[in-house]
């Protein structure tokens, strides 16, 4: 079970205080496939790197199964189950496909068969890739698979991928989704998915709308796709008033 307790997060800029994050608390059980989306720059990423270790709170508590790993790297949450695709994955010069997936099962020879599961399930040929480097060279679309096929490799208990279809094909797209939804059918993980997709958020067992720093809704799909919509028409008084006219 993952709960954050009163998670504040803000940063300096110049003389003023931005707070990016305002006394978040929210509790996700095992086995969950919980969906945060909300508008762009509503502290969706931030939640999310906060909770892997890739920044640190203001204020607030993070557990996990119980235990407070508020103060733990990256790599000791690692260990304890948790992992993180960035919304923009890093690229590792001198890094094979074949090594990047190796690493992250942690097997030490980890068969071509194996790697060539964990690339079908994302839409990638293992044949055209495993001796690839994790370079410049790959499209924005191919290094996002990778980094979602080697969360997939690691096997953890929390998988947090930071909107996994940025980027990707309709193919591949429609490929990972049916990934998705295996991986909670079979209960092995509890899933954060960062989405803006329709698709994505209709997988969910709850939805969680970021905005402003704070948790703007929560709910099942069905409850919070029209309230999504009526928050973006909001937001607009040219359109709602088309909407309304
Ligand atoms: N270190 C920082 N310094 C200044 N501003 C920051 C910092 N980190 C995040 N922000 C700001 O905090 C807000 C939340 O950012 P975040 O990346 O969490 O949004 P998001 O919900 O993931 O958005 P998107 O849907 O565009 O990915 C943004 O306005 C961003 O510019
Ligand atoms: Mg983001």
């Amino acid at each position: 079970m993952l709960e954050l307790k009163h998670i504040s997060y803000s940063v300096r800029e110049g003389e003023e205080q931005l707070d990016i994050l305002k006394d978040i608390s929210l509790t996700i059980d095992d086995h969950r496939l919980v969906v945060f989306t909300g508008p762009n720059g509503g502290g969706k990423t931030t939640l999310a790197k906060i909770i892997m270790g890739l920044v640190t709170p203001t204020s607030g508590q993070i557990l996990w199964n119980g235990q407070d790993v508020t103060n733990l790297t990256i790599t000791e949450r690692a260990r304890l189950g948790i992992s993180y695709g960035f919304q923009q994955p890093p690229r590792f010069k001198g890094l094979t496909v074949r090594d990047l997936l190796t690493l992250a099962s942690g097997d030490e020879k980890l068969s071509k068969d194996k790697c060539c599961q964990y690339l079908t399930r994302v839409g990638l040929c293992a044949n055209d890739y495993l001796e690839r480097e994790v370079d410049v060279s790959l499209s924005g679309g191919e290094v996002k698979r990778i980094e979602i096929a080697s969360i997939l490799a690691r096997n953890s208990q929390l998988m947090i991928f930071d909107e996994p279809e940025a980027g990707i094909d309709l193919w591949s797209f429609a490929r990972l989704t049916e990934t998705f939804e295996q991986i909670h059918r079979t209960g092995k993980a509890t899933m954060i998915i960062i989405s803006h997709q329709e698709r994505i958020i209709s997988l969910a067992d709850e939805v969680i709308v970021v905005g402003d720093g704070t948790i703007r809704h929560r709910g099942t799909a069905a409850d919070i796709l029209p309230q999504i919509l009526a928050d973006t028409l909001g937001g607009c008084p040219v359109l709602t008033k088309e909407v309304k006219a």
